[in-house]
């Protein structure tokens, strides 16, 4: 099997220019610096997938701003919604990947041989998510189609951080994909957004990862009882590769304006 490259960006939380500003950083200058070195990576990523955020309101003048960003990555581009993402907004705005034939905003894809499953973490109004018996039974059907290698794609990370203050509205119910990510033989990954922070644990087994954010990241502090915090580390995505030895992944650095030097001792 050849190699195959992924990339995963999340919560860009695009805002409308004409707003308040809700973020200590640019969010969508930094959005406008990620699809550059998205554009500039090779080799290429096969599909760029989002996991979540896009917006950071969902309002008209933020999903705009959004498209009009994106659009130079768009037909490589699979959108999933975040809590701050109306979902069917979001349907309406990127009709052309394969959305589940159900109200939520989940969907399948499939490249290289290697299958991909978005799954719709959002309740409407509620900050850190909630899967029902619906998509739990949607999940569980996808996972039982067929024995191809399987990335499994949901914003809200089904485990606890430690980052006290985001864990306080972790996803319910609790533990809720665990039995059934542990009978998915196939189920290699699990690539998570929301802690805008990146993060790497296991799930009933699975390896699962959190992304760094491209807009604003949630500051390092796992003192119980902390409360909201950002820092203004730099935007990052990750990059994930499928070799034959399995899934290996690296964090792209936006915005620091580095390029690589052959040191004395190596030339
Ligand atoms: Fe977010
Ligand atoms: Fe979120």
């Amino acid at each position: 099997m050849a190699d195959l490259l992924l990339a995963q960006i999340t919560d860009t939380h695009a805002v409308d220019p004409g707003a308040e500003p809700d973020s200590i950083v640019d969010n969508n200058a930094r959005l406008t610096a990620t699809v550059a070195s998205l554009l500039a990576e090779n080799p290429a990523p096969a599909l760029i997938i989002h996991t979540g955020d896009a917006t950071d309101d969902s309002r008209p003048g933020e999903f705009d701003e959004l498209e009009r960003r994106l659009e130079p990555i768009r037909p490589r581009l699979r959108m999933l919604p975040g809590n701050h993402d109306e979902r069917t907004e979001l349907r309406n705005r990127f009709p052309d990947q394969a959305w589940a034939d159900a109200e939520h905003g989940s969907w399948t894809d499939e490249i290289a041989g290697v299958r991909i499953l978005g799954l719709d973490s959002t309740e409407p109004g509620r900050h850190g998510g909630q899967l029902d018996d619906e998509r739990l039974t949607w999940l569980d059907t996808e996972l039982r189609r067929n024995d191809l290698p399987t990335v499994l794609c949901v914003h809200h990370p089904p485990f606890r951080s430690g980052l006290a203050w985001m864990d306080d509205g972790r996803i319910r119910p609790e533990g809720a994909l665990d039995e059934i990510v542990a009978a998915a033989p196939h189920l290699e990954r699990i690539w998570c957004g929301h802690l805008h922070r990146p993060i790497t644990t296991t799930v009933g087994g699975v390896t699962t990862q959190t992304c760094p954010t491209t807009s604003q990241p949630v500051a390092l502090d796992l003192r119980p009882g902390q409360t909201i915090s950002m820092v203004a580390e730099p935007a990052a995505y990750n990059l994930h590769l499928r070799t034959d030895a399995g899934w290996v992944t690296h964090t792209r650095f936006v915005g620091l304006e580095v390029e690589p030097i052959v040191p004395d001792w190596a030339r």
